[in-house]
């Protein structure tokens, strides 16, 4: 069966590398020549990921069975609705049914509407001094978000980029000005994770839990950026996701998924929860509308299902089962230094891929190029798979010295430190638990 893959990211290369494992014919689509999937693909078309017409071009030349689509910039444009009028299916949602993760507002009024669990309270502004006298009256802290795509970069949280609801007030007004719209929500306090699932529109299948660590720098320092790693449990839980709340997190994707039926925005492909587990249970943070980077590379290695029989059954609306090994994985993305406000760009790097393969770990390229030059964002993961947390992230480390060049990672991603320092922050918020093992 012939896959056309569109993207070139670090995610993108888990996803070529579960679909070529289950026997599909990889061609891929994407805006550089990714050297992990160029090994992997049969076919390789250079363009933008957004530039619909030229990606339909290359699937019709190479007459594409089905398309599996990475990031969520070609959703927003509605890649998927043009694949199905042209005949060929495509996993991931109708730009109709991403607006899930592209407008912001969309997601939280369906949470209302259809009265999804783990919503939180938000208001939607376009003028100023309406925004202005309802925080004077909220009184509590907030979060301020755009309402559409903006790579993980403009929301802003009182407490944290924000000093207070006075500063909150002032960026909200710059979002106005500048989008016309602004979301405002109550801040939750928690800690974060990501629940992955896959869905035919009427089936949920969840996959393993993971942990992202969003900061630049250790311990939790510096701006957020696509992730700069993450871990999952060989439980497939997190250390400080206790069963019920999995189960509640679970149950609020399924009403998600059921209320996008009802709303007649069907939702195939898919589908991220970002929750932040506070003292009440899980709360939706975010959805988006596809896997997540890095968090695929936790769970695609450990997939024992076939993928290929995966999409097929999201897009006939037949998803079946879904399995897993019972692994605990840690990923640690290697950056140019200075991302990601000032990344180096234009510069080689060096990879011993053998070493790496010794080591026990797995490597995944993202923003690099062919000739190993960074292209200025996150260059290369490598991934530890192991019985335990422990020797998951001793794996990932042993590899990290075998790339080398301008780049920067983060050390205590997945070390038993930094988490123990998630399962502290929960109980300071309020909740005893013993936590999972790992
Ligand atoms: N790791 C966060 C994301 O994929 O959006």
């Amino acid at each position: 069966m012939r896959v056309l893959l569109v993207g070139g990211g670090g995610r993108e290369n888990a996803i070529g590398e579960a679909l070529v494992r289950s026997g599909a014919e990889l061609y891929v689509v994407s805006k550089h020549r990714n050297p992990g999937l160029v090994r992997l693909a049969k076919e390789y078309g250079l363009a933008k990921e957004t530039d619909v017409p030229k990606v339909l071009e290359f699937a019709e030349k190479w007459g594409i069975d089905i398309a599996f689509i990475g990031p969520e910039s070609p959703l927003e444009k509605g890649i998927v609705n043009a694949f199905e009028e042209k005949g060929i299916p495509a996993v991931g949602p109708t730009k109709e049914a991403a607006q899930l993760e592209t407008n912001k507002a969309f997601a939280r009024s369906l949470m209302e509407r259809y009265e999804i669990p783990g919503r939180k309270l938000f208001r939607v502004f376009d003028d100023i001094s309406g925004m202005r006298s309802w925080m004077d009256d909220f009184g509590r802290p907030v979060v301020v978000k755009p309402l559409g795509l903006t790579g993980g970069k403009g929301v802003k949280v009182v407490g944290h980029q924000l000093r207070d609801n006075g500063e909150a007030k002032a960026y909200a007004e710059e979002l106005i000005r500048k989008d016309g719209k602004v979301l405002i929500e109550e801040r939750t306090e928690g800690v974060e994770f990501t629940f992955q699932v896959f869905t035919d529109g009427k089936r949920v299948i969840p996959m393993p839990l993971a942990q992202d660590y969003p900061h630049a720098y250790e311990d939790d320092k510096g701006p957020i950026t696509g992730g700069m790693g993450s871990y999952s449990c060989s439980s497939h839980l997190l250390p400080f996701v206790p069963r019920e709340d999995y189960e509640k997190a679970l149950e609020t994707l399924k009403a998600t998924v059921e209320a996008m039926r009802k709303n007649g925005t069907p939702y195939r492909g898919i589908l991220y929860g970002q929750f932040m587990l506070s003292k009440d249970g899980p709360v939706i943070i975010e959805y988006n509308a596809r896997f997540g980077d890095p968090e695929a590379m936790n769970v695609l290695p450990l997939l024992k299902t076939s993928l290929l029989d995966i999409a097929e059954g999201i897009v006939d609306g037949n998803l079946g089962k879904a399995e897993f090994e019972n692994k605990a994985t840690v990923v640690k993305y290697l950056a140019p230094r200075g991302y990601p406000l000032s990344p180096v760009r234009g510069v080689k790097v060096e990879v011993d891929e053998k070493a790496v393969e010794d080591a026990g770990a797995r490597l995944y390229y993202a923003s690099i190029d062919e000739s190993f030059t960074l292209l200025g964002s996150r260059a290369i993961a490598v991934v530890g798979i192991a019985d335990t947390l422990e020797e998951a992230e001793r794996i990932a480390e042993k590899a990290v010295p075998h790339v080398r060049g301008e780049l920067f990672y983060r050390r205590d991603v997945g070390t038993r430190e930094s988490v123990e320092k998630r399962v502290r922050t929960m109980r300071e918020f309020g909740r005893e638990f013993e936590p999972n093992s790992c």
